[in-house]
């Protein structure tokens, strides 16, 4: 099964993609994270979105395209896969598209701009094994380090809250759009992401057996 989850900066799609993936045994690809991974070590694609990413704005089409493209043709996707954060906008979408490759749900995760802002700004990530925390719902047992592998939790960037209006805007003016795009397909289905993950992860998994 092929799957893309849409939703907002924050919308929990990394959250879902992960249990998803280990019930279906498939791999999540995550743009956000590929990126990220590239500017850890250096290299000149990375560097090339770092500006763009620390300011909540879109990396350019055709740097995200390449990616996907080459991320897709990995052995490990023939079988399936979930998209974290791709297709983000409609030139995006048809490029997939124009690709060839069959998408077969499209699951929107759809929260409020008040509950993402809160989320979002109590986020923290640890540095070495990319653990997410949050400050009030989620924190870690001891402050500031990670439970897993003791490595020290950070903010990212775009996670600052001036930040984080602007990731927002760019989801409205253009990804939002994209539901239309695959409402028109037929592929889109919708799963309120408020509340309960444990909730939120059945109504999610009810709509890809659906
Ligand atoms: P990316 O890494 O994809 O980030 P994002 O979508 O902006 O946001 P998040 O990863 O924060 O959201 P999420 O929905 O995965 O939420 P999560 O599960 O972590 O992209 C970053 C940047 O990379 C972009 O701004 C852009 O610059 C670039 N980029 C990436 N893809 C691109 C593309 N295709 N084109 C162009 N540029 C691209 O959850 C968030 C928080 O909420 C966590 O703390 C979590 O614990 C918590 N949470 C989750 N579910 C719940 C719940 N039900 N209740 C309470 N808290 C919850
Ligand atoms: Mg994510």
């Amino acid at each position: 099964m092929n799957i893309i989850l849409l939703g907002a900066p924050g919308a929990g799609k990394g959250t879902q993609a992960a249990i998803i993936c280990d019930r279906l045994h498939i791999p999540t690809i995550s743009t956000g994270n590929i990126i990220r991974a590239a500017l850890k070590s250096g290299t000149e694609m990375g560097l090339k979105a770092k500006s763009y990413m620390d300011e909540g704005k879109l990396v350019p089409d055709e740097v995200v395209i390449g990616i996907i493209k080459e991320r897709l043709a990995e052995d490990d996707c023939k079988n399936g896969f979930v998209l974290d954060g791709f297709p983000r906008t409609i030139p995006q979408a048809e490029a997939l598209d124009s690709m060839g490759i069959q998408i077969d749900k499209v699951i929107d995760i759809e929260v409020s701009d008040e509950e993402i802002v809160g989320r979002l700004s109590g986020r923290r990530v640890c540095e070495s094994c990319s653990d997410t925390y949050h400050v009030a719902h989620h924190p870690p047992q001891e402050e500031g380090k990670c439970d897993k592998c003791g490595g020290t939790l950070v903010q990212r960037k775009d996670d600052h809250p001036e930040t984080v209006n602007d990731r927002l805007r760019v989801y409205h003016e253009q990804t939002e759009p994209l539901k239309g795009y695959y409402e028109k397909q037929g592929k889109l289905f919708e799963v309120k992401g408020e509340g309960d993950i444990g909730d939120i992860t059945r109504l999610t998994l009810a709509a890809i057996e659906a």
